[in-house]
């Protein structure tokens, strides 16, 4: 089995790094040698799209200028990394009630049309089917668990749709929540641990 771990918290001690990290553990124990591959998106940041990227992904690949390929190669290495998972750990941190940036930008560079998913006869057509994915979620409030905060999450909400839409239907939502709140952080970490079973 082969884990893609993707990282998008710049903090040293983060807990969805942590977390997904420990969530990575439990796939290791469980499918002995296994391979895992780590993309930081914090410390490795891809660009945000430029119009040279829009251009190239809707010209032809042996029609593309140089600048053109070099903005697409960005996009065929991160889905190539997808295509190559079996089970993707997705770490992100809350920011403003919703996603980094970082990961914002690696979204925007895997969902590309007539690669990741197609229009069909049915509407469109996820095509990276058959993988796994832990949602390792980190923040700051509580939003679960019949939460009044529910409503201003829009981590969970916005994640699993948009990997639905590329044919990552199988997601599994763990959250470290609280760890802003000096009652629950203590337990936060090892209690989202917990709750995993791969
Ligand atoms: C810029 C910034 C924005 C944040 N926004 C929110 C927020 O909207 N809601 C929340 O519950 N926590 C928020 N937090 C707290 C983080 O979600 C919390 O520290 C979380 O543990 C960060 O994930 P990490 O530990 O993986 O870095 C924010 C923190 C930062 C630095």
């Amino acid at each position: 089995m082969h884990i893609l771990h993707i990282i998008s918290s710049p903090r040293a001690n983060s807990y969805s790094a942590r977390l997904g990290r420990q969530i990575v553990e439990k796939l290791l124990a469980a499918h002995p040698g296994s391979s895992v591959h780590e993309r930081d998106l914090s410390h490795h940041p891809l660009p945000h799209l430029e119009e040279v990227f829009v251009q190239g992904i809707f010209t032809p690949a042996e029609a593309r200028t140089p600048s053109q390929q070099a903005a697409v190669q960005h996009s065929d290495e991160v889905i190539d990394e997808v295509l190559a998972a079996d089970v993707l750990v997705i770490g992100s941190p809350m920011y403003n009630f919703s996603i980094s940036s970082s990961l914002k930008a690696w979204l925007d560079h895997v969902v590309r049309a007539g690669v990741t998913f197609k229009y069909g006869p049915n509407g469109p057509q996820g095509l990276l089917t058959g993988k796994k994915v832990y949602l390792a979620l980190a923040s700051g409030g509580v939003y679960s668990g019949g939460s009044p905060m529910a409503a201003y999450d829009f981590m969970a909400p916005y994640l699993k749709p948009v990997l639905g839409f590329i044919g990552l239907t199988d997601v599994e939502v763990v959250r470290v929540e609280g760890t802003s709140i000096p009652d629950l952080e203590p337990m936060a970490l090892s209690k989202a641990v917990d709750s995993v079973a791969v």
